[in-house]
Formats: structure tokens, C-alpha cells, sequence
């Protein structure tokens, strides 16, 4: 397909996803006003400034991503990757599961788990219900909605966002000599790990997440199409089941606002201890305050309405000081619509 027609394709599937991110969560809204009213001072409009600058940075991202995809960093067709079965299949349950969400919410339950979901042996900091959902990262359906959920929650952009890592990852591996390996560190569902493998076929991949269910679903996933089987362990990322100076490269995907402080630092020194000399550590999550004053709103509303615990800590955690602080230095910082990116060099 000519350049121009796969760009106005991948344009158009863009802004399909966040017309159905929109339509989903306005026609959710109104819902909730009827079925589970909350107090009115417990969430606030988007002024349209602000929401100008979302679409503008969003537009931004859309442009980059078809850029670096044109310019062969990764696979054409990695923009129009998108788990189609699922999608039909887990969206009535997206629906379906919504009134309990809300009910968590205004319940301020945090520590709702199904009898069948163990808790036992997990840090008291992840048994919680994030984003108020079903058995937080621990239970099944929790595993099947995850990336339909995440969809929604950024109007179809969580891929782009995954995606900025790619570039820098690319470049670093490109030099390795022999056969690289990389370690995504809370791999979740695995889109991740797919898109490396995409982009980097030659890889040895790794990962490692706390959630059983979400491991299965990043096999299930990584399983259906030909490429070798990243090696997934299930694992708690302050002490990382590997050598000393083991990878590469390691990264990490919107983990790091869900960690407490402390426990962010040792993520980031057992991120170090892993990653060999002359390696690279990159890291995804989302913006902090003073990245876009004007989304600082927005950014304070966001722990109580989807239950981020240790959001708020995130918003203004000097992360760059961590990452010297375990070791890293020539630390690079860049953002992209709602994501902050830190590619860190371990010397
Ligand atoms: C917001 S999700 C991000 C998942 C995935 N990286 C993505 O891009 O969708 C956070 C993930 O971190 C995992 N997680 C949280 N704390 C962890 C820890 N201490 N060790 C390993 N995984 C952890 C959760 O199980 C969950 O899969």
C-alpha cells in the first residue's frame, strides 16, 4: 500500500479508537448519573483548554508513531495490531462489570477480592483494587479486560504510548553483538513483549509480572503467532530472579505509579543489578505535574477516581534522581501525550 493510504488508514483506525473511548465513557457517565450518583465535588469537567491540548498532543503522538513506523524503526503493521477477538468477546463484560466497578468506588472498597482470588503471600501495597476493578491485578475476567479497560481510559492511544519505547530500545540493541536479551519488567497482558518481538525478532525476551492471571494471558497472547516464546516468570520486581549484569536492556510500562515510593527505588536498583554494563534501562508511565501545568487538574483527580494509591507520590517523584541514585547515569527524559519516557544508561 502507498505510504499516503496506510497513513490515512492508520489515521482513521486511530480516531475510530477514540471515538469509541469518547462514546463509551460519556454514555458510562450518564449512566452512572442515574444508576450510581457520586457527590458532585468528586470529579470535574475538563476545561476545553485543557482538552485542546489533549487533542493536540494526542495528534502529536498519532504523527510520531506513524513517522517512526515509516521510517522502518518497527513493522507497519504493529499500528494495526489490535486483539479484534477479544475485543467482541470481553466488551459486554467491560459493560457488564462497569456497575460494580462503580459501586467499589463510591463504597471506597479498595480491598474487594473474589473467594475463589488468594491473596496470600503478595505485598500488602498490590492487594488492592486498582482502578476500583474486579479482583484487582488478581482474577481471570481482571486478565481478560485489562487491555480492552486501558483502551478505553486513552481513547486508544495505550499502544502509540507503549510503542515511544521501541526507538531507544532499537538503537541500544542494534549494537549488541550476538543474540540480546531484554527483560520487560511487569510485563502484564504482554503487548509489550509483542511489540519488542515484532520490532526485534533476534531478541531472547523476558518477563516477569506478580499477577498469575495476567502471565497467562501475556502466554496466551505471545502463543498465537509464530516468533519465539518470551521466557515469563511470575515474580515480584524488588527482587528480579536473575543474574547480576543478565540483560541488555531492561524495560518497564506503566508500573512505576503503582509502586509505593521506597518500594520504586528497589524496582529501580534491581532494574540496575540486572542490566549488564553498557546497557540500557527504559522506562514508560505516565506524565508527572510539572510536565503540563495544565493537566495538573486532571492529574489530581486521577487517584480517586480510578483508585491510584500512590499516584499522587508519582506525580512529583524525582525519578531521575532514582535512577542516579541506583547507578544510571546520561538519563534522558521525554513525554508523550499522557507518557513521560526515562531512557537511563547503566555505564
Ligand atoms: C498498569 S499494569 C501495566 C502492565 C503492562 N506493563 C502494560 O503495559 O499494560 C501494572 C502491572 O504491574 C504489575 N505489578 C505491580 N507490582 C508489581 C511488582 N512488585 N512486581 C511485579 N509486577 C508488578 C501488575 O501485576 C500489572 O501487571
Amino acid at each position: 500500500m502507498p505510504d499516503t493510504l496506510t497513513k490515512l488508514a492508520y489515521q482513521t483506525f486511530q480516531q475510530s479508537k477514540q471515538a469509541f473511548g469518547f462514546t463509551h465513557k460519556t454514555l458510562a457517565n450518564r449512566l452512572r448519573e442515574v444508576i450510581s450518583p457520586v457527590a458532585p465535588d468528586s470529579t470535574s469537567d475538563i476545561p476545553a483548554p485543557t482538552l485542546a491540548i489533549l487533542k493536540q498532543r494526542l495528534d502529536e503522538l498519532t504523527e510520531v508513531d506513524w513517522q517512526d513506523a515509516a521510517a522502518g524503526v518497527y513493522p507497519t503493521s504493529l499500528l494495526f495490531d489490535n486483539p479484534w477477538d477479544d475485543f467482541f468477546k470481553y466488551y459486554p463484560m467491560v459493560v457488564m462489570d462497569t456497575p460494580s466497578v462503580w459501586d467499589r468506588a463510591k463504597n471506597k472498597q479498595y480491598q474487594d477480592f473474589g473467594a475463589d482470588v488468594s491473596t496470600d503471600g503478595y505485598p500488602d501495597y498490590y492487594v488492592q483494587n486498582f482502578h476500583h476493578q474486579t479482583d484487582g491485578y488478581l482474577g481471570e475476567m481482571s486478565a481478560n479486560l485489562y487491555d480492552l479497560q486501558v483502551e478505553i481510559l486513552f481513547n486508544g492511544s495505550a499502544d502509540p504510548m507503549r510503542r515511544r519505547i521501541l526507538a531507544p530500545l532499537k538503537h541500544h540493541i542494534e549494537r549488541v553483538i550476538g543474540t540480546p536479551k531484554v527483560l520487560d519488567v511487569a510485563c502484564g497482558t504482554g503487548r509489550t513483549l509483542k511489540m519488542i518481538r515484532d520490532t526485534l525478532p533476534q531478541t531472547s525476551l523476558h518477563g516477569v509480572d506478580l499477577s498469575p492471571t495476567y502471565l497467562r494471558k501475556a502466554n496466551d497472547l505471545l502463543s498465537r503467532e509464530p516468533g519465539t516464546l518470551p521466557q515469563l516468570i511470575h515474580a515480584n520486581a524488588e527482587a528480579l530472579p536473575y543474574l547480576d549484569n543478565y540483560f541488555d536492556a531492561t524495560v518497564s510500562v506503566f508500573l512505576f505509579h503503582e509502586l509505593p515510593g521506597e518500594v520504586r527505588q528497589t524496582v529501580i536498583n534491581e532494574a540496575y543489578r540486572v542490566t549488564k554494563s553498557g546497557g540500557v534501562f527504559v522506562i514508560c508511565d505516565s506524565i508527572q505535574k510539572l510536565d503540563t501545568p495544565e493537566f495538573a487538574p486532571m492529574m489530581e483527580n486521577f487517584p480517586s477516581v480510578f483508585h491510584e494509591p500512590y499516584y499522587r507520590h508519582y506525580s512529583t517523584d524525582d525519578m531521575t534522581a532514582r535512577l542516579e541514585s541506583a547507578g544510571f547515569s546520561d538519563v534522558e527524559v521525554s513525554n508523550h501525550f499522557m507518557s513521560k519516557y526515562w531512557v537511563a544508561k547503566k555505564a
